[in-house]
Protein backbone atom coordinates (compact mmCIF):
# COMPACT_ATOMS: atom_id res chain seq x y z
CA UNK A 1 0.00 0.00 0.00
CA UNK A 2 1.25 3.32 -0.45
CA UNK A 3 -0.29 7.02 -1.04
CA UNK A 4 0.60 9.65 -3.23
CA UNK A 5 -0.37 13.47 -2.00
CA UNK A 6 -2.36 14.86 -5.29
CA UNK A 7 -3.91 18.01 -3.27
CA UNK A 8 -3.09 20.11 -0.50
CA UNK A 9 -4.68 23.69 0.85
CA UNK A 10 -4.57 25.64 3.40
CA UNK A 11 -8.17 25.78 5.91
CA UNK A 12 -7.26 27.58 8.45
CA UNK A 13 -5.42 28.84 11.64
CA UNK A 14 -6.97 28.42 15.15
CA UNK A 15 -6.38 29.02 18.62
CA UNK A 16 -9.20 27.84 20.68
CA UNK A 17 -10.93 24.31 19.95
CA UNK A 18 -13.69 26.19 19.11
CA UNK A 19 -12.36 28.02 16.20
CA UNK A 20 -10.96 24.14 14.98
CA UNK A 21 -12.28 23.71 11.61
CA UNK A 22 -15.05 21.09 11.89
CA UNK A 23 -13.78 18.10 10.09
CA UNK A 24 -14.51 14.28 9.68
CA UNK A 25 -10.71 13.39 8.43
CA UNK A 26 -8.38 12.35 10.69
CA UNK A 27 -5.60 14.87 11.84
CA UNK A 28 -2.01 14.52 11.86
CA UNK A 29 0.00 16.90 13.66
CA UNK A 30 3.61 18.23 13.67
CA UNK A 31 5.54 19.75 16.59
CA UNK A 32 8.72 19.97 18.18
CA UNK A 33 11.32 23.18 19.12
CA UNK A 34 10.76 26.57 17.09
CA UNK A 35 12.94 26.12 13.82
CA UNK A 36 13.34 22.87 14.02
CA UNK A 37 12.08 22.24 10.69
CA UNK A 38 8.49 21.93 11.34
CA UNK A 39 6.53 23.97 8.52
CA UNK A 40 9.38 23.14 5.98
CA UNK A 41 9.13 19.60 6.50
CA UNK A 42 5.29 19.87 6.13
CA UNK A 43 5.85 22.04 2.71
CA UNK A 44 8.23 19.06 1.31
CA UNK A 45 6.16 16.24 2.21
CA UNK A 46 3.36 18.36 0.21
CA UNK A 47 5.93 19.41 -2.65
CA UNK A 48 4.82 22.90 -1.90
CA UNK A 49 7.29 25.68 -2.12
CA UNK A 50 5.58 27.91 0.94
CA UNK A 51 2.19 26.48 1.77
CA UNK A 52 3.23 26.51 5.62
CA UNK A 53 4.92 29.96 6.03
CA UNK A 54 8.81 29.23 7.48
CA UNK A 55 11.59 31.55 8.72
CA UNK A 56 15.22 31.99 9.62
CA UNK A 57 14.11 33.26 12.84
CA UNK A 58 12.33 31.08 15.68
CA UNK A 59 8.90 31.69 16.61
CA UNK A 60 7.37 31.92 13.12
CA UNK A 61 4.36 29.63 13.55
CA UNK A 62 2.19 31.10 16.54
CA UNK A 63 -1.47 29.41 16.02
CA UNK A 64 -2.47 26.05 15.19
CA UNK A 65 -2.52 25.96 11.02
CA UNK A 66 -4.89 23.63 9.77
CA UNK A 67 -4.41 21.83 6.03
CA UNK A 68 -6.76 19.67 3.90
CA UNK A 69 -5.04 16.86 1.94
CA UNK A 70 -6.30 15.00 -1.01
CA UNK A 71 -4.29 11.80 -1.73
CA UNK A 72 -4.94 8.78 -3.87
CA UNK A 73 -4.08 4.91 -2.89
CA UNK A 74 -0.86 4.15 -5.51
CA UNK A 75 -2.06 0.62 -6.32
CA UNK A 76 -5.50 2.04 -7.13
CA UNK A 77 -5.93 5.79 -8.58
CA UNK A 78 -9.53 5.17 -7.74
CA UNK A 79 -9.59 5.03 -4.57
CA UNK A 80 -8.66 8.47 -2.73
CA UNK A 81 -9.16 9.85 0.62
CA UNK A 82 -8.52 13.12 3.05
CA UNK A 83 -6.56 13.39 5.95
CA UNK A 84 -5.64 17.11 7.79
CA UNK A 85 -2.15 17.81 8.01
CA UNK A 86 -1.66 20.65 11.17
CA UNK A 87 1.29 22.67 11.81
CA UNK A 88 1.77 23.84 15.26
CA UNK A 89 3.85 26.74 17.23
CA UNK A 90 7.14 25.85 18.06
CA UNK A 91 8.40 25.48 21.77
CA UNK A 92 12.25 26.69 23.35
CA UNK A 93 12.15 30.04 21.87
CA UNK A 94 13.57 31.59 24.77
CA UNK A 95 12.38 35.31 23.51
CA UNK A 96 8.32 34.41 24.55
CA UNK A 97 7.29 35.94 27.62
CA UNK A 98 5.87 33.89 30.22
CA UNK A 99 2.39 34.63 29.47
CA UNK A 100 3.32 33.60 25.99
CA UNK A 101 4.84 30.62 27.05
CA UNK A 102 1.55 29.89 28.71
CA UNK A 103 -0.64 30.40 26.82
CA UNK A 104 1.00 28.29 24.10
CA UNK A 105 0.81 25.31 26.73
CA UNK A 106 -2.56 25.80 26.86
CA UNK A 107 -3.22 25.79 22.81
CA UNK A 108 -0.89 22.73 23.05
CA UNK A 109 -2.92 20.51 25.47
CA UNK A 110 -6.72 21.58 24.20
CA UNK A 111 -5.32 20.65 21.05
CA UNK A 112 -4.56 17.19 22.46
CA UNK A 113 -6.95 16.93 25.07
CA UNK A 114 -9.97 18.17 22.40
CA UNK A 115 -9.10 17.35 18.81
CA UNK A 116 -11.01 13.67 18.77
CA UNK A 117 -9.72 12.85 15.10
CA UNK A 118 -6.04 13.39 15.85
CA UNK A 119 -4.36 9.83 14.97
CA UNK A 120 -0.80 10.52 15.11
CA UNK A 121 2.28 13.23 16.00
CA UNK A 122 5.35 13.74 14.14
CA UNK A 123 7.83 15.27 17.07
CA UNK A 124 11.08 16.89 14.72
CA UNK A 125 14.15 17.13 16.58
CA UNK A 126 17.55 18.13 15.01
CA UNK A 127 19.73 15.55 14.52
CA UNK A 128 22.95 17.45 15.65
CA UNK A 129 21.81 18.17 18.66
CA UNK A 130 20.72 16.03 21.78
CA UNK A 131 17.03 15.90 22.74
CA UNK A 132 16.15 18.74 25.37
CA UNK A 133 14.31 18.80 28.02
CA UNK A 134 11.41 20.28 26.58
CA UNK A 135 11.53 17.45 23.89
CA UNK A 136 11.44 14.93 26.26
CA UNK A 137 8.62 17.06 27.83
CA UNK A 138 6.76 17.16 25.28
CA UNK A 139 7.41 13.22 24.13
CA UNK A 140 6.02 12.30 27.58
CA UNK A 141 2.69 14.53 27.33
CA UNK A 142 2.59 12.59 23.68
CA UNK A 143 2.73 8.89 25.50
CA UNK A 144 -0.12 10.29 28.36
CA UNK A 145 -2.58 11.83 26.10
CA UNK A 146 -1.81 8.18 24.11
CA UNK A 147 -1.33 9.44 21.11
CA UNK A 148 0.85 7.51 18.42
CA UNK A 149 4.17 9.69 17.59
CA UNK A 150 7.12 9.49 15.74
CA UNK A 151 10.37 11.21 15.44
CA UNK A 152 12.00 13.12 12.52
CA UNK A 153 15.26 13.65 13.03
CA UNK A 154 15.69 17.34 11.13
CA UNK A 155 18.17 18.79 9.21
CA UNK A 156 20.07 15.49 8.20
CA UNK A 157 21.80 17.20 5.26
CA UNK A 158 23.85 19.12 8.07
CA UNK A 159 25.49 15.71 9.64
CA UNK A 160 27.76 13.38 7.29
CA UNK A 161 25.49 10.84 5.96
CA UNK A 162 27.90 8.30 7.77
CA UNK A 163 27.25 9.36 11.33
CA UNK A 164 23.40 10.01 10.63
CA UNK A 165 22.68 6.37 12.00
CA UNK A 166 24.54 7.01 15.19
CA UNK A 167 22.83 9.90 16.28
CA UNK A 168 19.66 8.31 15.29
CA UNK A 169 20.26 5.52 17.32
CA UNK A 170 21.27 7.96 20.41
CA UNK A 171 18.27 9.89 20.14
CA UNK A 172 16.32 6.68 20.23
CA UNK A 173 17.70 5.30 23.27
CA UNK A 174 17.30 9.03 24.92
CA UNK A 175 13.20 8.83 23.96
CA UNK A 176 13.83 5.12 24.73
CA UNK A 177 11.48 4.31 21.56
CA UNK A 178 12.26 1.71 19.05
CA UNK A 179 15.02 2.31 15.95
CA UNK A 180 12.01 2.36 13.70
CA UNK A 181 9.92 4.97 14.76
CA UNK A 182 13.01 7.55 14.19
CA UNK A 183 13.62 9.18 11.04
CA UNK A 184 16.34 11.00 9.17
CA UNK A 185 14.74 13.79 7.13
CA UNK A 186 16.39 16.77 5.12
CA UNK A 187 13.50 18.97 3.63
CA UNK A 188 17.09 20.98 2.03
CA UNK A 189 17.55 17.98 0.19
CA UNK A 190 14.58 16.41 -0.02
CA UNK A 191 15.24 12.99 1.73
CA UNK A 192 13.54 10.47 4.34
CA UNK A 193 9.91 11.70 2.81
CA UNK A 194 9.12 8.50 2.05
CA UNK A 195 9.39 7.03 5.22
CA UNK A 196 7.10 9.91 6.79
CA UNK A 197 4.81 9.46 4.25
CA UNK A 198 4.79 5.28 5.29
CA UNK A 199 4.19 5.82 8.82
CA UNK A 200 1.37 8.51 8.07
CA UNK A 201 -0.05 5.81 5.77
CA UNK A 202 -0.64 3.55 8.60
CA UNK A 203 -2.17 5.77 10.78
CA UNK A 204 -5.10 6.49 8.42
CA UNK A 205 -5.65 3.82 5.73
P1 LIG B 1 8.60 27.77 14.11
O1 LIG B 1 7.43 27.99 13.20
O2 LIG B 1 9.28 29.02 14.52
O3 LIG B 1 8.27 26.89 15.28
O4 LIG B 1 9.77 27.00 13.27
P2 LIG B 1 9.66 25.69 12.35
O5 LIG B 1 9.96 24.49 13.16
O6 LIG B 1 8.40 25.67 11.57
O7 LIG B 1 10.92 25.87 11.36
P3 LIG B 1 10.94 26.33 9.82
O8 LIG B 1 10.40 25.24 8.96
O9 LIG B 1 10.37 27.68 9.69
O10 LIG B 1 12.53 26.32 9.54
C1 LIG B 1 13.43 27.08 10.33
C2 LIG B 1 14.75 27.27 9.59
O11 LIG B 1 15.43 26.03 9.39
C3 LIG B 1 14.58 27.88 8.21
O12 LIG B 1 15.64 28.78 8.00
C4 LIG B 1 14.70 26.69 7.28
O13 LIG B 1 15.17 27.02 6.00
C5 LIG B 1 15.70 25.81 8.01
N1 LIG B 1 15.51 24.38 7.70
C6 LIG B 1 14.36 23.68 7.84
N2 LIG B 1 14.52 22.39 7.46
C7 LIG B 1 15.82 22.27 7.06
C8 LIG B 1 16.63 21.18 6.55
O14 LIG B 1 16.19 20.04 6.37
N3 LIG B 1 17.93 21.45 6.28
C9 LIG B 1 18.48 22.68 6.46
N4 LIG B 1 19.77 22.83 6.18
N5 LIG B 1 17.76 23.73 6.92
C10 LIG B 1 16.46 23.54 7.21
MG1 LIG C 1 6.71 26.84 11.69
Amino acid sequence: MGIRIVESEFIKSAVYPKDYPSSEFADVAFVGKSNVGKSSLLNSILNRKSIAKTSGKPGKTRLVNFFLIRFKVKENEELEGFVNFVDLPGYGYAKVSKDERESWKKMMSNYFRERVQLRGVILLVDIRHKADEKDLVMASMLREFQIPYIIAATKSDKVPSTKARGYLDALAETFDIGKKDIVAVSSLKKTGMDKVISWIESLII
